[in-house]
């Protein structure tokens, strides 16, 4: 692997789960495991246990374990590499870096350097006579100078080559320019800058690298906002714009809107509580970041149908997130005796921070407003539609995680309906029932069907041989728990193994041992999918007795070896074996 060994055992030794685990999770001894609520998915009683002794987490409900990397990877959904940069950051150590590693981090650090000298020449075009349209038109938007220099915007030359010039001059070459998709190449294979005469807004991310740039354009010509691509230092799916500085806020929770200059608007007006998803649906990466900084959300997307939209999905993300989720609905806006859409950045220009204030402090919940969406479909004045109406909601109410949250929405549904709670209840358990038959539906079509929709801990899950399998546990188990019960010599291949991951595990287990360390599961974490790991983990956690121990082991090995050799017998040619038979019998 990438890392030195002695670095990693460094490492491991100065990364004790339960320190790691408990910044994130409250644990409680239970035994000689610690319990707590599980960060990997909803629940109300801890079933997410971590074993102080085997150094490794595991969750009885959800089956996800693994080593303390594997948990870092999980939580702050990192790569193997970066979550062990992470854990070294942590413990205060350096990190060794590989050629390659060493090369792509140069690399990244460079597009890094020149992400930030690009915002710094656009902030100072932005000052210069060059930059007076964009300073026009922060004017007609209303943003304030001290507000402009709070975000970093700036002002991209209307020029073709206007950055290209200035940066080749700083010594970035254009293959890096290409890189950070600040220039791009035109059919004759000359180059030119991507964002020209546009309101430049660099993105910045939580540690306060200049990642991206959002821009707009001055008119009404198209397209008018324009993000950087993807590039190695920017993938959109994990950056939430103005989080540099929500990050810092004083307020209970975050505002999630859906526009760059929504956020400008409300940061200026008071709510620097306020982040963009950039116009893209929010990503489950995103929720991971901001679950770092708050444990309340707050929906705040257009008020047409495009952003009801991206509030249901967003919900629907959320619904089974520890978050409490609120939506702000904005109201439309009567002009001219017609109800135009408005955004948070209008509603602050027209109708002020106050009363934007109170909406926030009047939000609905998330289930309130998925709620008053399915009402709003049905005509509820026909019984034929309060039908419809009443099968409709009750899905939703049988889909919500917490049984309180069922009951108190329940009553308020049977009202909306006008039928009595007792028969709204019957509905949703109906509903429930049919929410089940229709998983256990899916359930089974991916089984039969293997190919397709598999998920890679079933297919691990798999066992060709269950007797030979459990064994093949076992020896693993003991091999983590006390290797010094094995001989000095291989008692066995991994090809005697009937579970190729079993049998991978035990190879590089047995490899770390006869190099004369002590086995440990954080020692596979390179190697293996999030899945297998887990898989592994359920197979460490399970009780082995230590007393009879090495009678224990000699009984699996020799287990192991028979159910080897049957597979190895009705894998021979069966003509052979017909003929040796008949030999026999001669
Ligand atoms: N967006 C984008 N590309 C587009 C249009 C929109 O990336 N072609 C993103 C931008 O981040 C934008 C957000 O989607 O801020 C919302 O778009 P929209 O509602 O159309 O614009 P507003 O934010 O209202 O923009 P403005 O107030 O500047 O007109
Ligand atoms: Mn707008």
């Amino acid at each position: 692997m990438a890392f030195p060994q002695s670095f990693m055992d460094e490492l491991m030794s100065r990364s004790d789960i339960v320190d790691v685990v408990s910044s994130y999770v409250q644990l409680s001894r239970k035994g000689s495991n610690l319990f707590g609520l599980c960060p990997f998915h909803s629940e109300k009683t801890g079933s997410f246990s971590v074993s102080p002794d085997k150094q490794i987490y595991y969750c009885f409900g959800c089956k996800k374990g693994g080593s303390v990397i594997n948990f870092i990877m999980e939580i702050e959904n990192l790569s193997f590499p970066d979550a062990v940069r992470f854990l070294a950051k942590r413990a205060g150590m350096e990190v060794p870096e590989e050629e390659g590693n060493r090369e792509a981090a140069r690399h990244r650090q460079r597009l890094l350097d020149l992400n930030r000298d690009a915002a710094r020449f656009y902030y100072q075009t932005l000052q210069q006579p060059e930059g007076a349209a964009v300073r026009a038109y922060l004017e007609k938007r209303q943003i304030l100078r001290a507000t402009a220099v709070k975000f970093g915007m700036g002002a991209s030359p209307d020029a073709w080559d206007a950055l290209l010039l200035a940066m080749t001059k700083k010594g970035y070459t254009k293959a890096e320019l290409l890189d950070a998709g600040l220039v791009v190449r035109n059919k004759n294979g000359g180059l030119y800058d991507k964002f020209r005469n546009r309101l430049m807004l660099p993105v910045i991310d939580t540690r306060g690298d200049v990642v991206a740039f959002g821009s707009r354009v001055l008119d009404k010509s198209e397209p008018k906002y324009m993000n950087s691509s993807e590039t190695p230092v920017y993938s959109k799916r994990r950056v939430l714009y103005g989080l540099n500085l929500a990050k810092k806020t004083k307020r209970p929770n975050i505002i999630l809107c859906e526009g760059n200059l929504d956020i400008v608007t409300l940061h200026q007006a008071g709510f620097d509580n306020a982040v963009a998803s950039m116009g893209t649906a929010l990503t489950v990466e995103q929720t991971r970041l901001l679950s770092r900084f708050t444990k309340e959300l707050v929906l705040c997307y257009d008020n047409d149908d495009a952003g009801k939209i991206a509030t249901d999905r967003a919900l629907q993300i959320l619904n089974h997130s520890e978050f409490s989720v609120k939506v702000l609905q904005l109201p439309r806006r009567l002009v001219d005796g017609q109800y135009v859409k408005q955004d948070a950045d209008d509603f602050i220009k027209f109708q002020g921070p106050d009363a934007f204030e109170r909406l926030l402090r009047g939000s609905e919940n998330g289930v309130e407003f998925r709620m008053a969406q399915v009402a709003g479909k049905y005509d509820l004045t026909q019984d034929e539609s309060r039908v419809a109406y009443c099968e409709e909601i009750s899905t939703l109410l049988a889909s919500l995680p917490s049984a309180a949250e069922q009951e108190i929405y329940t009553l308020r549904a049977a009202q909306t309906a006008g039928i009595t709670p007792e028969a709204m209840k019957l509905e949703v358990r109906r509903a429930f029932k049919r929410n089940a038959a229709r998983e256990r539906r899916a359930e089974l079509r991916r089984s039969l069907n293997p190919a397709s929709q598999l998920q890679p801990r079933e297919r691990t899950l798999h066992y060709e041989n269950l007797r030979s399998a459990r064994a093949e546990e076992g020896v693993l188990r003991l091999l983590l728990m006390d290797s010094t019960l094995f001989p000095r010599d291989i008692p066995l291949q991994a090809s005697d193994f009937s579970s190729p991951l079993l049998g991978r595990a035990f190879s590089l287990l047995w490899q770390e041992r006869s190099e004369g360390k002590e086995p440990s599961l954080s020692l596979l974490t390179p190697y293996f999918s999030s899945e297998e790991m887990s898989h592994l983990t359920a197979v460490y956690q399970q009780p082995e007795s230590r007393q009879n121990a090495s009678q224990a082991l000699d009984d699996y090995i020799r287990i192991i070896h028979t159910e080897a050799e049957k597979r190895a017998d009705s894998q021979q040619d069966p003509l052979l074996l017909a003929t040796e038979k008949y030999k026999g019998k001669k």
